[in-house]
């Protein structure tokens, strides 16, 4: 069953979870992809409901998102342990491994996009991409280029390296908790 929530009510719980790992899913085909991520603004832009993401260019996420538009976000809430799941989706690409299989993570069809829920994740939003926009590299802070973007770090390392994020902005069609 999914209890449909109002965004603003819960965006207390999204954000304070964002900085432990919550998940994007994506779907393009038959092939679904989860991928931790740890930065996510959520707000308002254009007089809609937003939630923008920060997505590596060599992600594999990155072309799922490129492919299919669509995407949800995953945030734990309740009683399931997720740090297993979020350190999983975190440190391996859907480019070498099925992560859904390999966690054996249970699948929720959405009502507006393709890409599923996470049962395990309960709290989701359903987004459509309406924009996106790569970071510009001369307008970062020369500490933070430094600390986040080390240009002798491969793009395929999980954590900082030398790609820049494109911002996904997210129209959120829709929130529910997975019961
Ligand atoms: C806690 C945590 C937060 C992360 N946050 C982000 C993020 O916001 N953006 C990003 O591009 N990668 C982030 N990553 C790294 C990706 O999750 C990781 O590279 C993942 O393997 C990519 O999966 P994919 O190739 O299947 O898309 C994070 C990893 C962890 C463990």
């Amino acid at each position: 069953m999914k209890r449909e929530i109002n965004v603003t009510d819960y965006a207390n719980q999204i954000t304070s979870a964002i900085p432990h790992g919550v998940l994007v899913t994506t779907r393009n085909g038959d092939r679904v992809n989860c991928m931790t991520i740890g930065w996510g603004t959520i707000g308002t832009m254009w007089s809609m409901p937003m939630m923008m993401i920060y997505i590596r260019e060599g992600r594999f996420t990155r072309q799922m998102l490129d492919a299919s538009g669509e995407f949800t976000l995953n945030v734990p809430f309740g009683e399931t342990k997720t740090k297993k799941i979020t350190a999983y989706c975190g440190s391996r690409s859907g480019r070498n491994t099925d992560k859904v299989k390999d966690l054996g993570l249970t699948l929720v069809e959405s009502d507006l996009v393709k890409a599923p829920g996470i049962a395990e994740l309960p709290l989701t939003l359903e987004c459509r991409v309406l924009y996106k926009q790569l970071l510009d590299k001369n307008a970062v802070p020369e500490d933070v280029r430094k600390s986040m973007y080390p240009e002798d770090v491969d793009s395929s390392n999980p954590m900082a390296n030398r790609d820049y994020h494109f911002c996904y902005y997210g129209k959120i069609l829709k929130a529910y908790i997975i019961e």
